[in-house]
Parts: C-alpha cells; structure tokens; sequence
C-alpha cells in the first residue's frame, strides 16, 4: 500500500519515510486476520509522520528510502499495549486495609465503616497536584516499561469539585508529561462523600448541575463513569448522571455488576457505554445486552485476585455472543495494586480462562476498542498510530505466559522510540 507524501523521481519510486523496521514478525492483531493478525513471514513497517505508511511481507516493500531504517533480528512486533481502566492518581495508600482483608474483613465492611474508597479520598483529597503527580507518574511510566503507549486514568477520589478536577489534572499532565499517552474519566460517582450522606440523590444532583458541566467545559474528561452498586449508586441515579453525561456529549462507561447483580450490563448498554467493566455478577440478560451493543466487556482480574471473588465472569457466554472483551489492570490502592498489564493479561489467562490471544486482543485492540480509539491505534494497520511494542520472544503467546522477564526490546510511540 503506497500513501501520498511518497515522490517519484526518474520514473523511480521513492517512499520518504521516516522510520523502516525490517526484519519482523508481525502481529497486526487487525480484527480482519484470525487470531492474531499474523503476517507470515518476514515483515516490514515504515513509519512517516507518527503514523503506519505501510506494512506488510518485506519482500513486497515498495521502496528502501527511509531516514532511519531499523533491522529487528526477527522480533516481534505488536501494538503497543493499553491499559483502558486505572485509577492511578490517588494518595496513599491502603496496605493497612489489605491486612485487615487477608485477616476475613470484607471490602463491603470496611467501606461500610468509613474505610475503603473514603480512605482514599481523604489522602487525596489532602494532597496537591504536585504531590498527586509526582506519586503517579512512576506508575505510569512502569506501565510504558511493559511496552505500553495508552492509558485511561479515572478521577473518583475526590468527590467534591477541586478534588475531582485536580485529580482530572493531574491527568492530564501525565498525557503532557509522561510518554504515554493519557485518556481520562471523570468518576465523582464513585461513592457518596460524607458531605451528602444519606442523600445520595443529593450528590448525584451536584455532580449532574456542577461537576460534569464545569469538567465538560474545561475538557477536562473524555468520558463519564460511575460505580453501580449497593454500596455505591442506584440504577436510576446513574441513569440520571449518564443522561447528563450524554447531553453534554461525553461517552459514558460503567462498574457494573463487581459485587452483586445490579443490572449494571443491561444500563451501560442502555446508554451506548464504551465499556462495561467488571462483570462478575452479570447474568444472561446483562450478555444478551451487551451483544445486542457496542459495549465492551472490561475484564478486571486484579480485583478479582485482590478480593478473593470466587465467582467469574460469565467469559463463555460472552465469548460465544460475540462480545469484545479488553483486559486492564484497574490499577488502586484498594482492590487491585498492580500497576502491570502483563500480570493483567497473565491473570485474565489463568483465573478467567481467556486464550493468550484473547489476552492479548485485550490489552490492545479491544482496549482501545473500549477507550472509542479503535480508528486510531490498537491494531497495526496503515494509518493508524505508530504506537508499537517490539519483543524479542519467539511467539505472542508468550505475552501472557511469563510476567517480570525483560522481553520488550523497544516501545516506539507515535513513530518515535522511547524505550530501547
Ligand atoms: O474498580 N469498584 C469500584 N472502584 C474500584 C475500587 C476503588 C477502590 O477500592 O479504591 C474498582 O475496583
Ligand atoms: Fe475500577
């Protein structure tokens, strides 16, 4: 495939690329190819502008002119990976909590008694940005060390203005300043704040009237999330919020179904969300929904681990109608501290049976998928991002198979190497 910035000279065509990598394996992960999209033989990317001007077999390469030509010595390429639900900027800590939940108190409980997510917000809602920042930003760049280039990153932590702004933010200085690139969702429903206890409709009012058209107006969130669940949110006040959410033109996502069957699948279909995330509890109706959607199922296998859930998502069920399923780390302080999406993708396989290509589809394209960026990058094709991870394994299975083993030889983002 030729693209237009290409001149031909003498009757001789000359690609001016920016960067050719040869000497590949690729995985395009392009939902059009089975499985992992795989280009047989040796394979080729040029580069120009950010973005995929070509790819394909090496021996089928247009041209040779590039700026800067690369030979891989046979690894494999991917999209680089995406983390589509973390709430990464937060402060402190809750390693305490962790100890009083291995000794059999419940998540349920401890929020119920004024721990959990409220102890989060009371660290951060005393922290300043800087501060938020500066704790937040290893995080993400530990995820850019796993091969990834995108990252979605929830407020929730605030649940008063300043808070959940400044959490939005920070953010979006991480995008700015970090070398990933950062999405962010505004989650003030997240759970009700001691300031509108018992008045939950209350909160949610505040968040409909104040928070959402103010955040709206900085453009300051890409979507709109909350928590559904009986010791967050009813159905009917997240209708109200995703009504507001879908006035003011933000997509909406949903926590649906992590603790107990709300019917979180069937509202976030209801209301076109990127993305339902969790699922646990989900029942045949919420996957008919959702197979009758564009949603993506979000798969959190950290919390799962984190706390002790025994029942599984309904993983066959989707699979068999169809359902994208991404993969992500839900990286917090509470139900899962992992700031990793290769142990993500490792647990995704073990605790909820998932194919390593699953695994994997999970953490790029159906990511992305989730995040409404699936034009843009999440699979390699001509055109989209040049967001690319390069591994020195001998096949992508193994990407969901070993955690902690230096496999990633180079992450390029955006058409420029930032980790070699
Ligand atoms: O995705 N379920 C609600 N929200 C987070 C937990 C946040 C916390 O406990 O701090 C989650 O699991
Ligand atoms: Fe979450």
């Amino acid at each position: 495939m030729i693209t237009s910035r290409a001149t031909v000279t003498a009757g001789i065509f000359m690609p001016d690329w920016d960067l050719l990598l040869t000497d590949t394996r690729i995985a395009t992960m392009s939902p059009d190819l089975p499985d992992y999209g795989v280009i047989e033989g040796k394979g080729a990317i040029a580069i120009r502008d950010g973005r995929i001007a070509w790819l394909g077999k090496q021996s089928e390469l247009p041209g040779n002119d590039a700026s800067e030509r690369r030979s891989l010595d046979g690894c494999w390429l991917t999209p680089a990976l995406v983390d589509c639900h973390t709430h990464l900027v937060f402060g402190g800590d809750r390693a305490a909590e962790f100890e009083q939940r291995l000794g059999g108190a419940s998540y349920e409980d401890i929020a119920r008694a004024g721990g959990g997510i409220m102890s989060t917000v009371r660290a951060t809602r005393s922290a300043s940005a800087d501060e938020l920042f500066a704790a937040a930003l290893p995080r993400v760049e530990a995820l850019a060390s796993e091969g990834l280039a995108t990252v979605e990153i929830k407020s929730g932590y605030g649940l008063d203005m300043d808070t959940e702004i400044r959490m939005l933010e920070v953010a979006r200085r991480l995008g700015r300043e970090s070398s990933v690139d950062v999405l962010t969702t505004l989650l003030a429903a997240h759970t009700v704040p001691p300031e509108y206890e018992n008045d939950a409709d209350g909160y949610i009012a505040f968040v409909c009237d104040e928070i959402l058209p103010r955040v709206a107006t900085g453009g300051l969130a890409d979507a709109v999330d909350a928590y559904c669940e009986s010791i967050a949110f009813s159905s009917s006040q997240v209708e109200t919020l995703f009504r507001k959410a879908t006035e003011l033109g933000l997509p909406v996502k949903l926590h649906a179904d992590q603790l107990s069957d709300s019917g979180g699948a069937a509202l976030a279909a209801k209301y076109n969300a990127l993305s339902a995330d969790h699922l646990e509890y989900t029942s045949r109706v919420g996957v008919d929904a959702l197979a009758a959607s564009s949603s993506v199922a979000v798969l959190l296998p950290g919390a799962f681990l984190t706390l002790s859930e025994t029942r599984l998502p309904p993983i066959s069920e989707l699979r068999d109608k169809g359902v994208p399923m991404a993969v992500a780390t839900d990286c917090n302080p509470g139900t899962s501290p992992i700031c990793s999406i290769r142990t993500a993708m490792m647990l995704a396989a073990h605790l909820f049976k998932l194919t390593p290509c699953e695994c994997l589809a999970g953490a790029t394209r159906e990511g992305a998928r989730a995040l409404g960026v699936l034009d843009d990058r999440g699979t390699l094709e001509v055109g989209k991002r040049a967001d690319i991870a390069v591994w020195a394994i001998d096949h992508p299975r193994e990407l969901a198979y070993w955690v902690g083993t230096p496999q990633l030889a180079q992450r390029i983002t955006s058409g420029h190497t930032t980790h070699s």
